[in-house]
């Protein structure tokens, strides 16, 4: 559509030109003005001109009137006016013809603008902390973080996909003061992830015990002075000498790391994810002085308390936290040093990063403090921010109590997928394959289907049900393409002259069309929910086409030739989308 709509505007700019005056309008503006008419009986595209009233100085009914008998162009069988508008429908046939030659021509290029050739945009994402739990919190960072990167890469971007773990802080100490106390070598390598965090939540809950003991009978004042907890002094202690270096804490924090990313991969795994670099938190720690020492250098940090900080009242926001009073460095400071490094290891156009909501504000500062740094790629730095997650209904209990893993998610959609494939289709190696491929898309599209900023409550049912507009419905409908086409042996080119077009093939050649749109909108926004919801559009299209045309069996053989062509291209377009938004595409369900 968007190869039409260009060619409509540059029609009506000279038309514009001829009728009313040079220089009125332009074919861009024009471009953002055409719209998709609610109803279809309206027509395919359609011209409002009420405001170009002002600008051409005549009635909207005039302008269109004039618009319409200038517009000559061989993709549209007719011109209407209707009040104020210009409704505009196709020649389906010569349209049709140059979409499915357009889609055969690009392949799996088909939507891609090639905006990104030759430019680097950098991607954090997913970076979850190690030892803490990987929660269905981090659904929204690691699938919108992934789609981002897919569609970046779609449309020509040389992309650099980042974890940006978080791998260094004093949870450290506390692991390595609890492994130490309760854990054992075998019981962390038979449960993984799981029994870090198990360890980690259980000095959590000690050190909270010894805290609330130290202050027993003591009045609120004396309290605030007196609480402590032994734990939490040896805990520091710890970290502080896994700073230093030390060898044996530095091999333990070595262990939790790879302990857990094992872990992580799987779940990546399942989502067909994979990272370019891994460089976490604690690749950070000696690049950070510099930075502090700039700030120092340049008068932008101020003592607050004894802490440094950079001072953001002018810009309605509070303080950034550089350094703590003990001079440690903060989530901030660490920020700032990655960004830096990474501008200069990727020369990026763009760095993208993706987190909850939540934390906004701390992007918002510190891409500030980088710009009052003198930093000229300061506003190239784009914070991709989403809602929060709730589950609702599903029973999905986890060793950790109240947060709920991805993996259990996962486990639990995959597990449901299974018997229901398991009940129809007797090969267990199927089976399992694609209950894994429908149950994690299941998640993913179900969660991908609304505006990230829009906070979701999670329905395991909704998701997996194979009648509503879900992940395997749209599976479901890729497979139906898949098998459509396998019944058919050779492949006619097509030719439409002296055939009528029905509305279902029309409609789904419409369908096909808008996609090199819905892209560029899903990519200007970064909003992959776009996508999501091209694909519903298009599997509707496609099943009422399915519904109610023949196409093997269609007796005529160039309209057989050309419905075959229009599920070959459904087929192509719907992998290429579904792809985008990190699903799977089963050939056979
Ligand atoms: N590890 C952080 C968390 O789980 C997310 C990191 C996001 N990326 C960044 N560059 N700050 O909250």
């Amino acid at each position: 559509m968007l190869v039409l709509k260009k060619k409509i505007a540059a029609l009506l700019e000279s038309a514009v030109a001829e009728k009313f005056g040079q220089g009125l309008l332009t074919k861009e503006e024009i471009m953002g003005m055409l719209e998709y008419p609610p109803d279809k009986e309206m027509g395919d595209l359609a011209l409002p001109c009420f405001k170009l009233s002002k600008t051409l100085r005549r009635s909207p009914m005039d302008i269109a009137k004039t618009l319409g008998e200038a517009l000559v162009c061989d993709e549209l069988s007719s011109v209407d006016v209707v009040a104020g508008y210009l409704n505009l429908k196709l020649n389906a046939n010569v349209f049709a013809a140059r979409v499915l030659r357009e889609i055969a021509e690009k392949g799996n290029k088909y939507g891609s603008s090639g905006e990104g050739k030759g430019k680097t945009v950098v991607l954090d994402y997913s970076s979850p902390n190690v030892a803490k739990p990987f929660h269905i919190g981090h659904l929204g960072t690691t699938v919108i973080g992934h789609s981002l990167k897919l569609m970046h890469e779609f449309a020509g971007y040389n992309c650099v996909g980042i974890n940006y773990l978080g791998d260094w802080g004093t949870q450290f100490g506390k692991l390595i003061v609890a492994y130490k106390k309760w854990g054992s070598k075998e019981k962390v390598e038979e449960g993984g992830v799981d029994e870090l965090v198990a360890l980690y939540v259980k000095i959590n809950n000690a050190i909270k015990d010894e805290e609330d003991e130290s202050v027993k009978g003591l009045s609120e004042e004396e309290a605030a002075r007196a609480r402590h907890s032994e734990l939490a002094d040896l805990s520091r202690a710890e970290f502080a000498k896994l700073e230093q270096g030390d060898e044996e804490n530095l091999a333990l924090w070595r262990w939790f790391v790879s302990v857990s990313l094992v872990e992580y991969e799987k779940t990546y795994k399942q989502l067909g994810i994979t990272f370019d670099s891994y460089k976490g938190e604690s690749f950070y720690t000696d690049k950070m002085p510099a930075q502090v020492e700039k700030l120092r250098e340049m008068g932008l940090l101020e003592i607050d308390d004894g802490a440094s900080i950079v001072n953001l009242d002018k810009w309605g926001m509070p303080v950034c936290l550089i350094l703590k009073r003990d001079g440690s460095t903060l989530y901030p400071t660490r920020d700032i040093a990655a960004a830096v490094y990474r501008k200069g290891e990727y020369n990026f156009d763009k760095a993208i990063y993706v987190t909850s909501a939540a934390q906004s504000l701390h992007f918002a500062q510190w891409f500030k403090v980088v710009e009052l740094m003198g930093y000229d790629w300061y506003d190239k730095l784009v914070h991709v921010p989403y809602g929060t997650v709730s589950i609702n209904g599903a029973k999905l209990a986890t060793r950790t109590g109240n947060v709920i893993l991805l993996k259990d998610l996962f486990a639990e959609a995959i597990s449901r997928v299974y018997d229901i494939a398991k009940e129809k289709n007797p090969n267990e190696e199927d089976c399992r394959r694609i209950a894994e491929q429908v149950g994690v898309g299941a998640i993913v599209f179900h969660y991908l289907s609304n505006n990230r900023m829009r906070d979701i409550n999670f329905v395991m049912e909704d998701a997996l049900s194979f009648d509503g507009n879900t992940g395997p419905y749209a599976q479901y409908t890729y497979a139906r393409t898949c098998s459509v086409l396998e019944k058919i042996k050779e492949s006619d080119s097509f030719d439409l002259s002296g055939i009528e077009l029905c509305s279902e093939e029309h409609e789904l050649v419409k369908a096909l069309a808008v996609f090199p749109e819905k892209i560029a909108n899903a990519l200007s926004d970064y909003e992959p929910s776009v996508i999501t919801r091209y694909i519903l559009d298009l599997c509707a299209a496609f099943n009422r086409f399915y519904h109610d045309c023949k196409i093997a069996s269609c007796e005529e053989s160039s309209r057989r030739a050309f419905r075959v062509a229009l599920t070959a291209a459904t087929k192509d377009v719907l992998g290429t989308a579904l792809h985008l938004i990190c699903i799977a595409t089963p050939e056979k369900i």
